[in-house]
């Protein structure tokens, strides 16, 4: 792998003169707006990048995008890969390690989630202060490189706590309803049943979703600080569950992104 990282590395670095991005931003299903915000430098499709798995979604545009925003040098990931497209742990993860091997030192995740918890509507967003792994594989699993990270990384807190307090701060002062909860990863694709969405609430999540735990899993493995939050497009509240609509998500996603982006674009002014 530390061949694949190195090989991927230089050939990002040639294509983009250089450009050192500070922080890396990994953004979820239709929530690529925040790419807008950013004033872009290079541009890379994930089919012409070494070693890169290809997004297989065709609402994910699949490009890693170099420029600035509020001030810092980022590098965003427009189109994540997920576990249920088939790519191991290990290929999902792949571009946090690139990220990283190219200096980032934080790591910015978006996704989308269904509410598990009555208090946290459809719309609403939820900063992510700890997780429940139930894809029930890890990436590190296998042979351990030591240069990158430890054999049994630490996981007392997986997401940075002064990241969570400024971002509800500036939620607050924006006026924008944004809770902190406990996020649980599916494998998907399928949706879930209303046993096991009541059995998700029962375990401690307030949110499900398909994808990030990899990702955040991987940083900690490398030391490097996480902020999450997830966009919570649909309530897998057993008692009144509705059938699935991928529209349905993908609108409510559009309409409560702006409060994400606002959130994450401020957030990044404040490193
Ligand atoms: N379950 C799993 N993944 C999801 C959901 C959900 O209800 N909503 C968005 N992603």
């Amino acid at each position: 792998m530390f061949q694949a990282i190195h090989e991927t590395v230089e050939y990002i670095k040639k294509k983009t003169d250089h450009f050192k991005p500070e922080i890396g931003i990994i953004l979820g299903t239709g929530l690529g707006d925040l790419v807008g915000e950013i004033e872009v430098a290079y541009s890379l499709m994930y089919p012409n990048i070494p070693n890169f798995p290809i997004s297989t979604l065709e609402f994910h545009s699949g490009k890693l995008i170099f420029g600035t925003l509020n001030g810092k040098k980022v590098v965003a990931m427009q189109g994540r890969l997920h576990y249920y497209e088939g790519y191991s742990m290990q290929q999902i993860t792949f571009p946090v390690r690139v990220m990283k091997a190219l200096g980032i030192s934080y790591l910015f995740v978006s996704n989308a989630a269904g509410s598990l918890n009555p208090d946290f509507k459809k719309g609403d967003l939820m900063v992510i202060n700890d997780h429940i792994n139930l894809q029930l594989e890890s990436p590190l699993r296998g042979h351990n490189d030591a240069d990158m990270g430890p054999r049994f990384p630490d996981m007392s807190e997986p997401y940075n706590r002064k990241l969570i307090a400024d971002a509800l701060s500036i939620a607050a002062a924006e006026g924008i309803t944004c809770h902190q909860g406990v996020y649980v990863s599916v494998t998907g694709p399928n949706l879930e049943t209303k046993a096991e969405y009541k059995y998700l609430r029962i375990i401690g999540g307030d949110a499900v979703g398909m994808s990030t735990v990899p990702e955040v899993i991987v940083a900690n493995h490398m030391k490097l600080p996480v902020f999450a939050v997830s966009v919570l497009t649909d309530e897998g509240f057993p008692e009144i569950l509705h059938p699935f609509s991928l529209e349905d998500i993908l609108e409510t996603a559009r309409v409560a992104e702006p409060k994400m982006t606002k959130i994450l674009s401020q957030l990044i002014a404040t490193l």
